[in-house]
Order: structure tokens, then C-alpha cells, then sequence
């Protein structure tokens, strides 16, 4: 009995011990950013944790433990609701899968928050660790490195170069596609280069003209000293990704890039009534299918198409007749049904859930204090010092300069022994 007691006491005492303040930042994002990670939030207020959450999107749900600061309804800028959201005329412009073209917008969206009062309010509390985003959210880092705590970045899609290259993390352009390129990860030679030509110039682009903006918003608002968002972001103990290899392709990750794609999964709850009797009402099963329209969706695509458990239908070219016979080609074809419950298997075969993946490793985050046993001095290496470029460089070097002080020294020495031999020779040969 007693002892009983004394448990139930020590277990309570244990989870109240544990419980941490965490802190995410998002200035910029999509509904569909929100509806990806906010089941982990709501796990970790769940579990005790004491969550705020920094959002331009407004919470579907409410829970105790969790601390909502939103923009006001008419200040919101997401990709939905701001100018740049009239797709069909952007898909036409052929510029709306770049997200840094929506640069302005997302320094827009910053500015609002960096100006709210709750904002600079929050400053002065303390926090065990900041969950902040790692695309499209570089204008947020000066503010996050005002708390000066542990960093883990979200990814809401497989990691863009900048990311992997924050954390040390290699990505070879040779059969890693860029997610803005039209390529799987079996590239010709031709496909190679252009994608190493994209993802080149993609990198000089958002290394010399968007992150300076953002570095200067940064420091427009905690001053001059404020690291850049490249030193900010180098800091981050973690980067929890939104993907899996079910529906992505292998690439080389460190131990500190972690995979919890589908961790919005929940048990299935019947559907709404009109839905239901809609699906139920139907002889031969119902057809779901979404198209393109932006951002990570084209590349998306293509990777349903390279799987071959979709196909891509473009928004402007679309007729009935198309529409017809893809719809076709998908119900005739038993491949595509049949690769779509593979690939089912495969997405549920893990270890542990991914909600539970993420929620372990954020804990482990603040246990190890920022985990640093997890980070690779490979951040701190450049370019050259990276793949060994200076290395080869030099070696390469010694190699020449020896082969040309040999082919000189043999040279030297076979001139001082000549003239004594081939004179004598000429003058045998005269005589
Ligand atoms: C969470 O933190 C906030 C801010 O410090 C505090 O006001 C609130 O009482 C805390 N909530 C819980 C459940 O600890
Ligand atoms: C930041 O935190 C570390 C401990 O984690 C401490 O040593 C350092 O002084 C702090 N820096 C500032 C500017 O508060
Ligand atoms: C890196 O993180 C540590 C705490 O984990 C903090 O003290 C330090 O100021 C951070 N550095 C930068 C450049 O953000």
C-alpha cells in the first residue's frame, strides 16, 4: 500500500522533473507546414512538457500545456494568402517552385512578428530548447539566438542543399537530385551536370543575395553583432525531417539528420457522413487525386512517377481526354496499385513510430544539452577543406614538381655526360 503510494509519488515527481520549456519559432509557413508537426507538439504537451508555439497559422486544436502566439487573422502571410498565391498564373511564369523568389513575402511575415509586442516579450524568458524551421525561416534565427539555448531545426521536406550544408551533411550532386530539378537519383551524364549546374546556381543565389537580406533584417532588430544565419544555423543540435525513403530516395545522412516522416499519422476516425456515404455509396471504390501546383509538389510528383504509383498531369494542359486516359492508365494498370502497397509496407516498417522518433530525440536534445556528441566538425570545414580539394591540390603539386625536378636533374645529368660522348662519336663518324 504504502509502498504503492510512494511509487505513484516518485513516478509523478519523475515526470514533473522532466518536463522541459520549449519554445518553436516559425515566422513563415503553410497550413499544410502546421498540420505536419503540430501532433508533435501536442505529444510533448502531452507528456508534460510546457510548449510555446510562434505561428503566422492559427492552431486547429487547444491543449493546456500548449501557449499560442499567432498573428492577428489579417496580418497572416503564408504562401496561401499572400500575393504570391495565384498559382495558376505563377505555374505559367514557370518561377513558382523557386520558394526564395518569395523572399519579400517571407520578410514581410518577420517583420510582423519581430514587431509584436508578445514577441519581444518572450525574450526575457528562459527556454530548455527552440524547435525552429530549416526552410524558409532564416529571418527568425537572430531572434532565436536571443535565447541562447539548444537549437533543433524542422525540415517540412526532404532537406534543401543549404540545410545539409549547415550541418556538414554531404549531398553529391550525383544522385542526390535537387528538389527544385526534374530528375530521380538515376541521372544520365547530361542530367548530372545539369543538376549540378542548378543546384550551383541555386547556392551562389541564396548565398549571396537571400541570406544577406535576412542577415540584415536580423541585425536591423538585435544589432550589428548578431551572427549570421549561417553561424546561427551551424549551431543546431538537430534537424528533424519530414520524409522517408517509402516515398524519397537514399541519401547520405549524419546522425544528426533524422527521418520522422508520417509522424502526423493518427489512428483513423470515421469519416464525416456526407464523405462516408459518398465513399460507401460507390460500386467500384472512389478516385482521390491532387495536382501539382508548387513549392515541393512538382518534385513530389516525380518521384510518384519514377516509383510508379502516379502520374503527372500538368494544371494549364490538362483536357478530358488526358484526365481520362490517365485515370485509365492507373485503374487498367495493376502495377500502380500494387507499387502503391509496397510502398505502404515499406512507410510502416520501422523501428518505432515517428511521432515517438521525434519526441525521443527532442528529449535527448535537452538531456545532453545540446547534444553536441552528435555534431561532425565537418561544419566548420569549407568547400575545399571538405572534399579534400586543398589536399589535392598540394599532393597533386609535389607530384608535378618532382617530376619536373627529375626530368630536370636527368636532363643536367645526361647534358654533362654527353658532349663527352657524342662529340667523340660525331668526330669517329667525320674521320
Ligand atoms: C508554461 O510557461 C508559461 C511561461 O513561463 C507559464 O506562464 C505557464 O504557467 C507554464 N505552464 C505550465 C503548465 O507549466
Ligand atoms: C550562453 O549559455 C552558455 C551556457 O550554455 C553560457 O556559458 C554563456 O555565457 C551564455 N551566453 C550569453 C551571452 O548569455
Ligand atoms: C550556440 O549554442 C550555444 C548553446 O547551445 C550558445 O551558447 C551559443 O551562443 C550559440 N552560438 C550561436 C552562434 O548561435
Amino acid at each position: 500500500m504504502h509502498f504503492s503510494k510512494f511509487l505513484a509519488l516518485f513516478l509523478l515527481y519523475l515526470s514533473v522533473g522532466q518536463s522541459s520549456k520549449i519554445l518553436t519559432v516559425t515566422f513563415f509557413a503553410s497550413k499544410s507546414f502546421r498540420n505536419a508537426f503540430d501532433p508533435l507538439f501536442f505529444e510533448l504537451a502531452e507528456r508534460g512538457h510546457n510548449v510555446t508555439i510562434v505561428s503566422p497559422i492559427n492552431p486547429s486544436q487547444k491543449h493546456a500545456n500548449i501557449r499560442e502566439i499567432n498573428l492577428p487573422p489579417k496580418e497572416i502571410q503564408s504562401l496561401e494568402t499572400s500575393k504570391f498565391s495565384n498559382f495558376f498564373e505563377r505555374r505559367k511564369e514557370k518561377e513558382v517552385t523557386n520558394i526564395i523568389l518569395a523572399g519579400p513575402i517571407i520578410l514581410d511575415s518577420c517583420r510582423q512578428f519581430l514587431e509584436m509586442k508578445a514577441i519581444q516579450e518572450l525574450i526575457s524568458e528562459k527556454f530548455d530548447l527552440i524547435v525552429g524551421v530549416g526552410l524558409g525561416n532564416e529571418c527568425s534565427f537572430g531572434y532565436i539566438h536571443q535565447f541562447n539555448t539548444s537549437l533543433i531545426l524542422l525540415s517540412p521536406i526532404t532537406p534543401i542543399f543549404a540545410l545539409t550544408d549547415f550541418i556538414g551533411a554531404s549531398a553529391p550532386r550525383s544522385f542526390v537530385p535537387s528538389i527544385f530539378g526534374g530528375y530521380s537519383d538515376n541521372m544520365n551524364f547530361f542530367e548530372r551536370m545539369d543538376n549540378l549546374l542548378k543546384t550551383t546556381w541555386y547556392t551562389l543565389y541564396y548565398s549571396w543575395i537571400y541570406l544577406p537580406t535576412m542577415d540584415a533584417m536580423n541585425r536591423e532588430f538585435f544589432g550589428p553583432e548578431t551572427p549570421s544565419v549561417v553561424d546561427i544555423a551551424k549551431n543546431t543540435s538537430l534537424v528533424l525531417v519530414n520524409s522517408h525513403l517509402a516515398v524519397n530516395y537514399p541519401r547520405p545522412f549524419m546522425p544528426d539528420l533524422i527521418d520522422v516522416g508520417g509522424l502526423y499519422c493518427r489512428p483513423a476516425k470515421p469519416l464525416p457522413k456526407d464523405i462516408e456515404d459518398f465513399v460507401g455509396s460507390a460500386q467500384d471504390g472512389f478516385i482521390y487525386f491532387r495536382i501539382p501546383m508548387f513549392g515541393d509538389q512538382d518534385y513530389n510528383v516525380r518521384v510518384a512517377e519514377n516509383k510508379q504509383f502516379g502520374l503527372k498531369l500538368e494544371l494549364g494542359e490538362i483536357t478530358e481526354s488526358t484526365l481520362m486516359a490517365s485515370i485509365k492508365q492507373v485503374l487498367d494498370d495493376p502495377k500502380y496499385s500494387q507499387t502503391a502497397k509496397t510502398l505502404s509496407n515499406v512507410f510502416r516498417d520501422r523501428i518505432t513510430q515517428p511521432l515517438d522518433t521525434a519526441v525521443y530525440w527532442i528529449e535527448y536534445v535537452i538531456r545532453h544539452r545540446g547534444a553536441p556528441q552528435l555534431r561532425s566538425p565537418a561544419r566548420d570545414l569549407n568547400f575545399f577543406q571538405y572534399y579534400c580539394i586543398d589536399v589535392v591540390f598540394v599532393l597533386l603539386s609535389t607530384l608535378l614538381a618532382s617530376f619536373y625536378v627529375a626530368s630536370k636533374t636527368l636532363k643536367l645529368i645526361l647534358t654533362t655526360l654527353s658532349p663527352k660522348v657524342e662529340p667523340s662519336k660525331k668526330k669517329v663518324k667525320v674521320k
